[in-house]
């Protein structure tokens, strides 16, 4: 691997409340991991069901992972299949036809499946189709939904590294404390979650560190408001093209290291 196989495979999710820079956060460490020297190989998941990330990023996708569950779960419920195909391995090859195959990334668009009842089966191939996808890469990059139903049904379930994004306001921070307490409860192999403080005063970074230290945090780094990211998401231009002035980018690079991704 990229890395001289010096470093296991990091299944970073990034959570947090709503709006508080989650996919902002993941747009500009994809591009920080892309330019790095150490050619990781990348996989990011938009696993949040109100896709938004192939816009931020540039990218155009056809189709998503709920929409193949839902057409498998509509051709079981047929019986439109042919006795000869398994179904996981049909569901297995629809997801890899999903892959945005980019020059320096993959990414895997989760969407939304359709349509009321149970999707167990179909859930638990996906869980096994995911585990295996997940393993061709050094990096694997998940844009999670905001709040904490995303643990519930353990969509992250692979994750060994978190983090959880905040905003300055103390619902942000709640939110972190309950997202940590609920990994705790479900995640047997989290090795580290972090705090990433996003949109912060450098007056109030103190503050906060102190707020997290108290509560046992860890704090990988803070992004300040930054015009460059206000600008391209006010045009629509891909973050993945946001000048290398950027200071936000500069703060995600330090967050990189920081969270163990030498760049
Ligand atoms: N560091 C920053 N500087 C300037 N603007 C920012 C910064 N971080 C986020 N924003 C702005 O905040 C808005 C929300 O950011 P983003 O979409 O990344 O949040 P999110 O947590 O992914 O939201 P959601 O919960 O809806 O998925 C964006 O429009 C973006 O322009
Ligand atoms: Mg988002």
């Amino acid at each position: 691997m990229g890395m001289n196989g010096s470093l296991d495979r990091q299944v970073i999710s990034v959570s947090g409340k709503g709006g508080t820079g989650k996919t902002t956060f993941v747009a500009l460490l994809l591009k920080t991991l892309v330019s790095s020297e150490n050619s990781y190989t990348t996989l990011v998941v938009d696993a949040d069901p109100d896709t938004n990330l192939p816009d931020v990023l540039g990218v155009k996708v056809n189709s998503t992972v709920g929409k193949k569950a839902t057409e498998l779960k509509r051709r079981i419920e047929e019986g439109s299949l042919s006795f000869s195909i398994s179904k996981s391995d049909l569901l297995e090859a629809w997801v890899y036809e999903t892959l945005v195959e980019h020059e320096k990334f993959d990414l895997l668009i989760m969407g939304r499946t359709e349509g009321e009842g149970c999707y167990c089966y179909v859930n638990n191939a996906l869980t096994n189709i995911l585990d295996r996808l997940i393993t061709n890469y050094d990096i694997v990059l998940m844009d999670m939904e905001a709040g904490l139903e995303h643990l519930s049904r353990r969509t992250d379930r692979d994750v060994n590294t978190m983090i959880v994004v905040c905003d300055p306001s103390k619902m942000s921070l709640k939110t972190a404390i309950r997202i940590r307490d609920i990994a705790r409860e479900v995640h047997i192999n989290i090795r580290n979650i972090y705090l990433v403080g996003n949109r912060f005063h450098p007056d109030n970074v103190e503050l906060f560190n102190e707020w997290a230290e108290r509560e046992g945090f860890k704090v990988a780094g803070y992004i300040p408001e930054d015009p460059y990211v206000q600008k391209c998401h006010m045009m629509g231009i891909p973050l993945m093209e946001i000048p290398e002035e950027s200071p936000a980018l500069s703060a995600v690079k330090n967050i990189a290291v920081n969270i163990g991704i030498p760049i």
